[in-house]
């Protein structure tokens, strides 16, 4: 008699090779022009949830707009950028823009706090949806860079350091697959910059985001698991010997 004995709860379940697995951020064969000059030549690339990418390259290499394209904030002249599985470039602007609040968070140099909120208030704005659970997952973010008790503080009130590292968690804080930072540390001393670099990789690995992330510092890039190069907007899989 066929019976399940020997099956236990411990029995992990099947895997095949053919289990997908959706990447955080895919794009194929993006292009971007500005006034008829292309600065974009077809890129491609993939990142998995929980890695970290790091995108290096010359100034006007293209880095800036590829995030752009990636984030939607703008669209590629041609090629296609999914996030988790779902295209995103196609959607109009509104049902993007919905899709990129809870899957895409956006890191600049530049903090872009909101000057008249506090701490808090400037992590619950961009879901838009002032939620108990929000407000929960807000403060937990802010302990976890480091800026417990400090909710009721306004951006004029924190330095360029704490400045940034309340935008990364203001990035987290709809527990997005993809995190995107274009030199999210350009700004900051030595000290502060690597500090706002190793809790943002941290933070991203724990809620198991993909992070693309451009760098100009080696430092920060040596921590990426993978590298990318973007060179007069070619890209190719890694830093050249150097
Ligand atoms: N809005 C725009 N209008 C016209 N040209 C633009 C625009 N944005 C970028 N460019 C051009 O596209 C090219 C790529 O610029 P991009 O900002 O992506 O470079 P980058 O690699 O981010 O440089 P950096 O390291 O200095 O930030 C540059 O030649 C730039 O002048
Ligand atoms: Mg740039």
């Amino acid at each position: 008699m066929t019976t399940l004995q020997g099956t236990t709860a411990e029995t992990p379940p099947a895997q095949t090779a053919a289990t997908p697995t959706v990447p955080a951020l895919q794009a194929t064969l993006l292009r971007h022009s500005f006034g008829g000059n292309e600065v974009l030549h077809g890129v491609s690339l993939a990142v998995q949830r929980g890695e970290v990418v790091a995108v290096t390259g010359p100034s006007g290499s293209g880095k800036s707009t590829l995030l752009h394209l990636l984030g939607g904030l703008d669209r590629p002249d041609s090629g296609e950028v999914y996030w988790g599985g779902t295209r995103a470039d196609s959607l109009d602007t509104q049902a993007r823009a919905r899709l990129r609040a809870n899957s895409v968070g956006l890191v600049f140099q530049h903090h872009y706090l909101l000057a008249d909120l506090n701490v808090l208030d400037n992590l619950r704005v961009p879901g838009l949806l002032l939620r108990q659970e929000l407000t929960e997952q807000a403060r937990e973010l802010l302990a976890a860079v480091g800026l417990s008790g400090r909710e009721k503080a306004m951006p004029g009130q924190l330095s360029g350091g704490e400045r940034q590292r309340v935008a990364l968690a203001r990035a987290l804080v709809a527990r997005p697959s993809i995190l995107l930072a274009d030199e999210p540390t350009g700004s900051l001393d030595t000290a502060n910059a690597q500090a706002v670099s190793l809790l943002m990789v941290e933070l991203a690995r724990k809620n198991g985001a993909g992070v693309l992330l451009v760098t100009h510092d080696e430092a920060m890039a040596g921590r990426a698991d993978r590298r990318l190069h973007l060179l007069d907007g070619v890209m190719t899989g890694s830093l050249p010997e150097m």
